[in-house]
Order: C-alpha cells, then structure tokens, then sequence
C-alpha cells in the first residue's frame, strides 16, 4: 500500500445525558483532534439494555447508580475512525472519576463536561472486542429505538 496511508481504526464513542447539550463543542473537538465521525445516532437506554451494555459491571456496587444516569436521558453513540482510535479516544476522554480527570487530566472531555465518577460525560470502548460488541449494540440491535423525545422537549 501507499507509504502514506495512515492505519486506520475505529473506535465506539457515546456522548451520556449529562453531555448531549454540549454536543456541539464535543465534535467539534472529535474533528479538531483528527477524528472522523462514521456512524452517529441518537437513542436512549432502558434499565434492560443499560444492562445488556454495561453487562461486565453489573452486580457491583455502582451498577444502580450508573443504570439510573445512563437512562435518565438520550445519549449520542458514534462510531470514530482515526489512526489509533482507540487509544487515541480514551486518552481524549481522560480518567473515568471527573475528579481524577480534573487534576491529572485537565484538557480531556472528562474534565470539561463531567461532573462526578458516574456523571462523566462521555464514553469510549476499551479493546478491540469492545468495539465490535458495542458498535453492533447501538446501530443494529438496540431494541429500544423509537422516536425520540429529550428530557428538554417532554418537559416543554
Ligand atoms: P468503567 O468501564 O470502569 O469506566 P470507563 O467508562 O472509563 O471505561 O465503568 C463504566 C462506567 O461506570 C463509568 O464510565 C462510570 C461508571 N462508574 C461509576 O459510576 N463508579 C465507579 O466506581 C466506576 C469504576 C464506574
Ligand atoms: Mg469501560
């Protein structure tokens, strides 16, 4: 292949509820970092496939906690393409306690737009396997697709 084609990889990235106001600053900084968006769909969890997703954490202690954020409004998935994306993305995103981001991590999606060690913004695969799983989960098996409503418009 060409000397100068790039590896690319893709990545699955969510925007949460307590970030998808701030969606435009956030993929404005996804292009600004290299990033191109390849996929991108607005949906929202139910407790049942909060469940199905977050599978590896349920049982421990900050699962009820978590499910209860996560379904609490719609979330923005997008699958990202760049060299490295992976890594790439989770070094963009920062530490998964919005605290630990602040002080360790002050640039990173975390720091700007979470709030607390559930709240926190944003989230980006871990592993190659990862990837596959939760790509196919959002743009093909998400079973809770319907028309969306935001908190924001069922309240108006
Ligand atoms: P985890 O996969 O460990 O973090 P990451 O999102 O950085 O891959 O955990 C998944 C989510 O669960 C995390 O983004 C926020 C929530 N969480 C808590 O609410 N409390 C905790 O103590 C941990 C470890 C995670
Ligand atoms: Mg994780």
């Amino acid at each position: 292949r060409k000397r100068f084609e790039v590896d690319r990889q893709r990545t699955f990235a969510m925007i949460k509820p307590d970030a998808y106001t701030n969606i435009g600053k956030i993929i404005d900084a996804i292009y600004l970092n290299g990033f191109k968006i390849s996929k991108l769909k607005m949906s929202r969890f139910t407790p049942a496939t909060a469940g199905v997703f977050y599978g590896e954490h349920k049982g421990k202690p900050f699962f009820p906690n978590l499910q209860q954020f996560i379904t609490s409004d719609v979330v923005v998935g997008m699958e990202l393409v760049a060299e490295n994306a992976i890594d790439k993305w989770r070094q963009l995103i920062g530490p998964t306690n919005t605290a630990v981001a602040k002080t360790d991590a002050p640039d990173s999606l975390r720091a700007y737009f979470g709030t607390d060690g559930t709240k926190n913004a944003v989230h980006g695969s871990d592993s190659n396997g990862s990837v596959k799983k939760e790509t196919a989960f959002w743009f093909e098996g998400n079973p809770s697709d319907r028309p969306m409503k935001t908190t924001a418009q069922l309240n108006s």
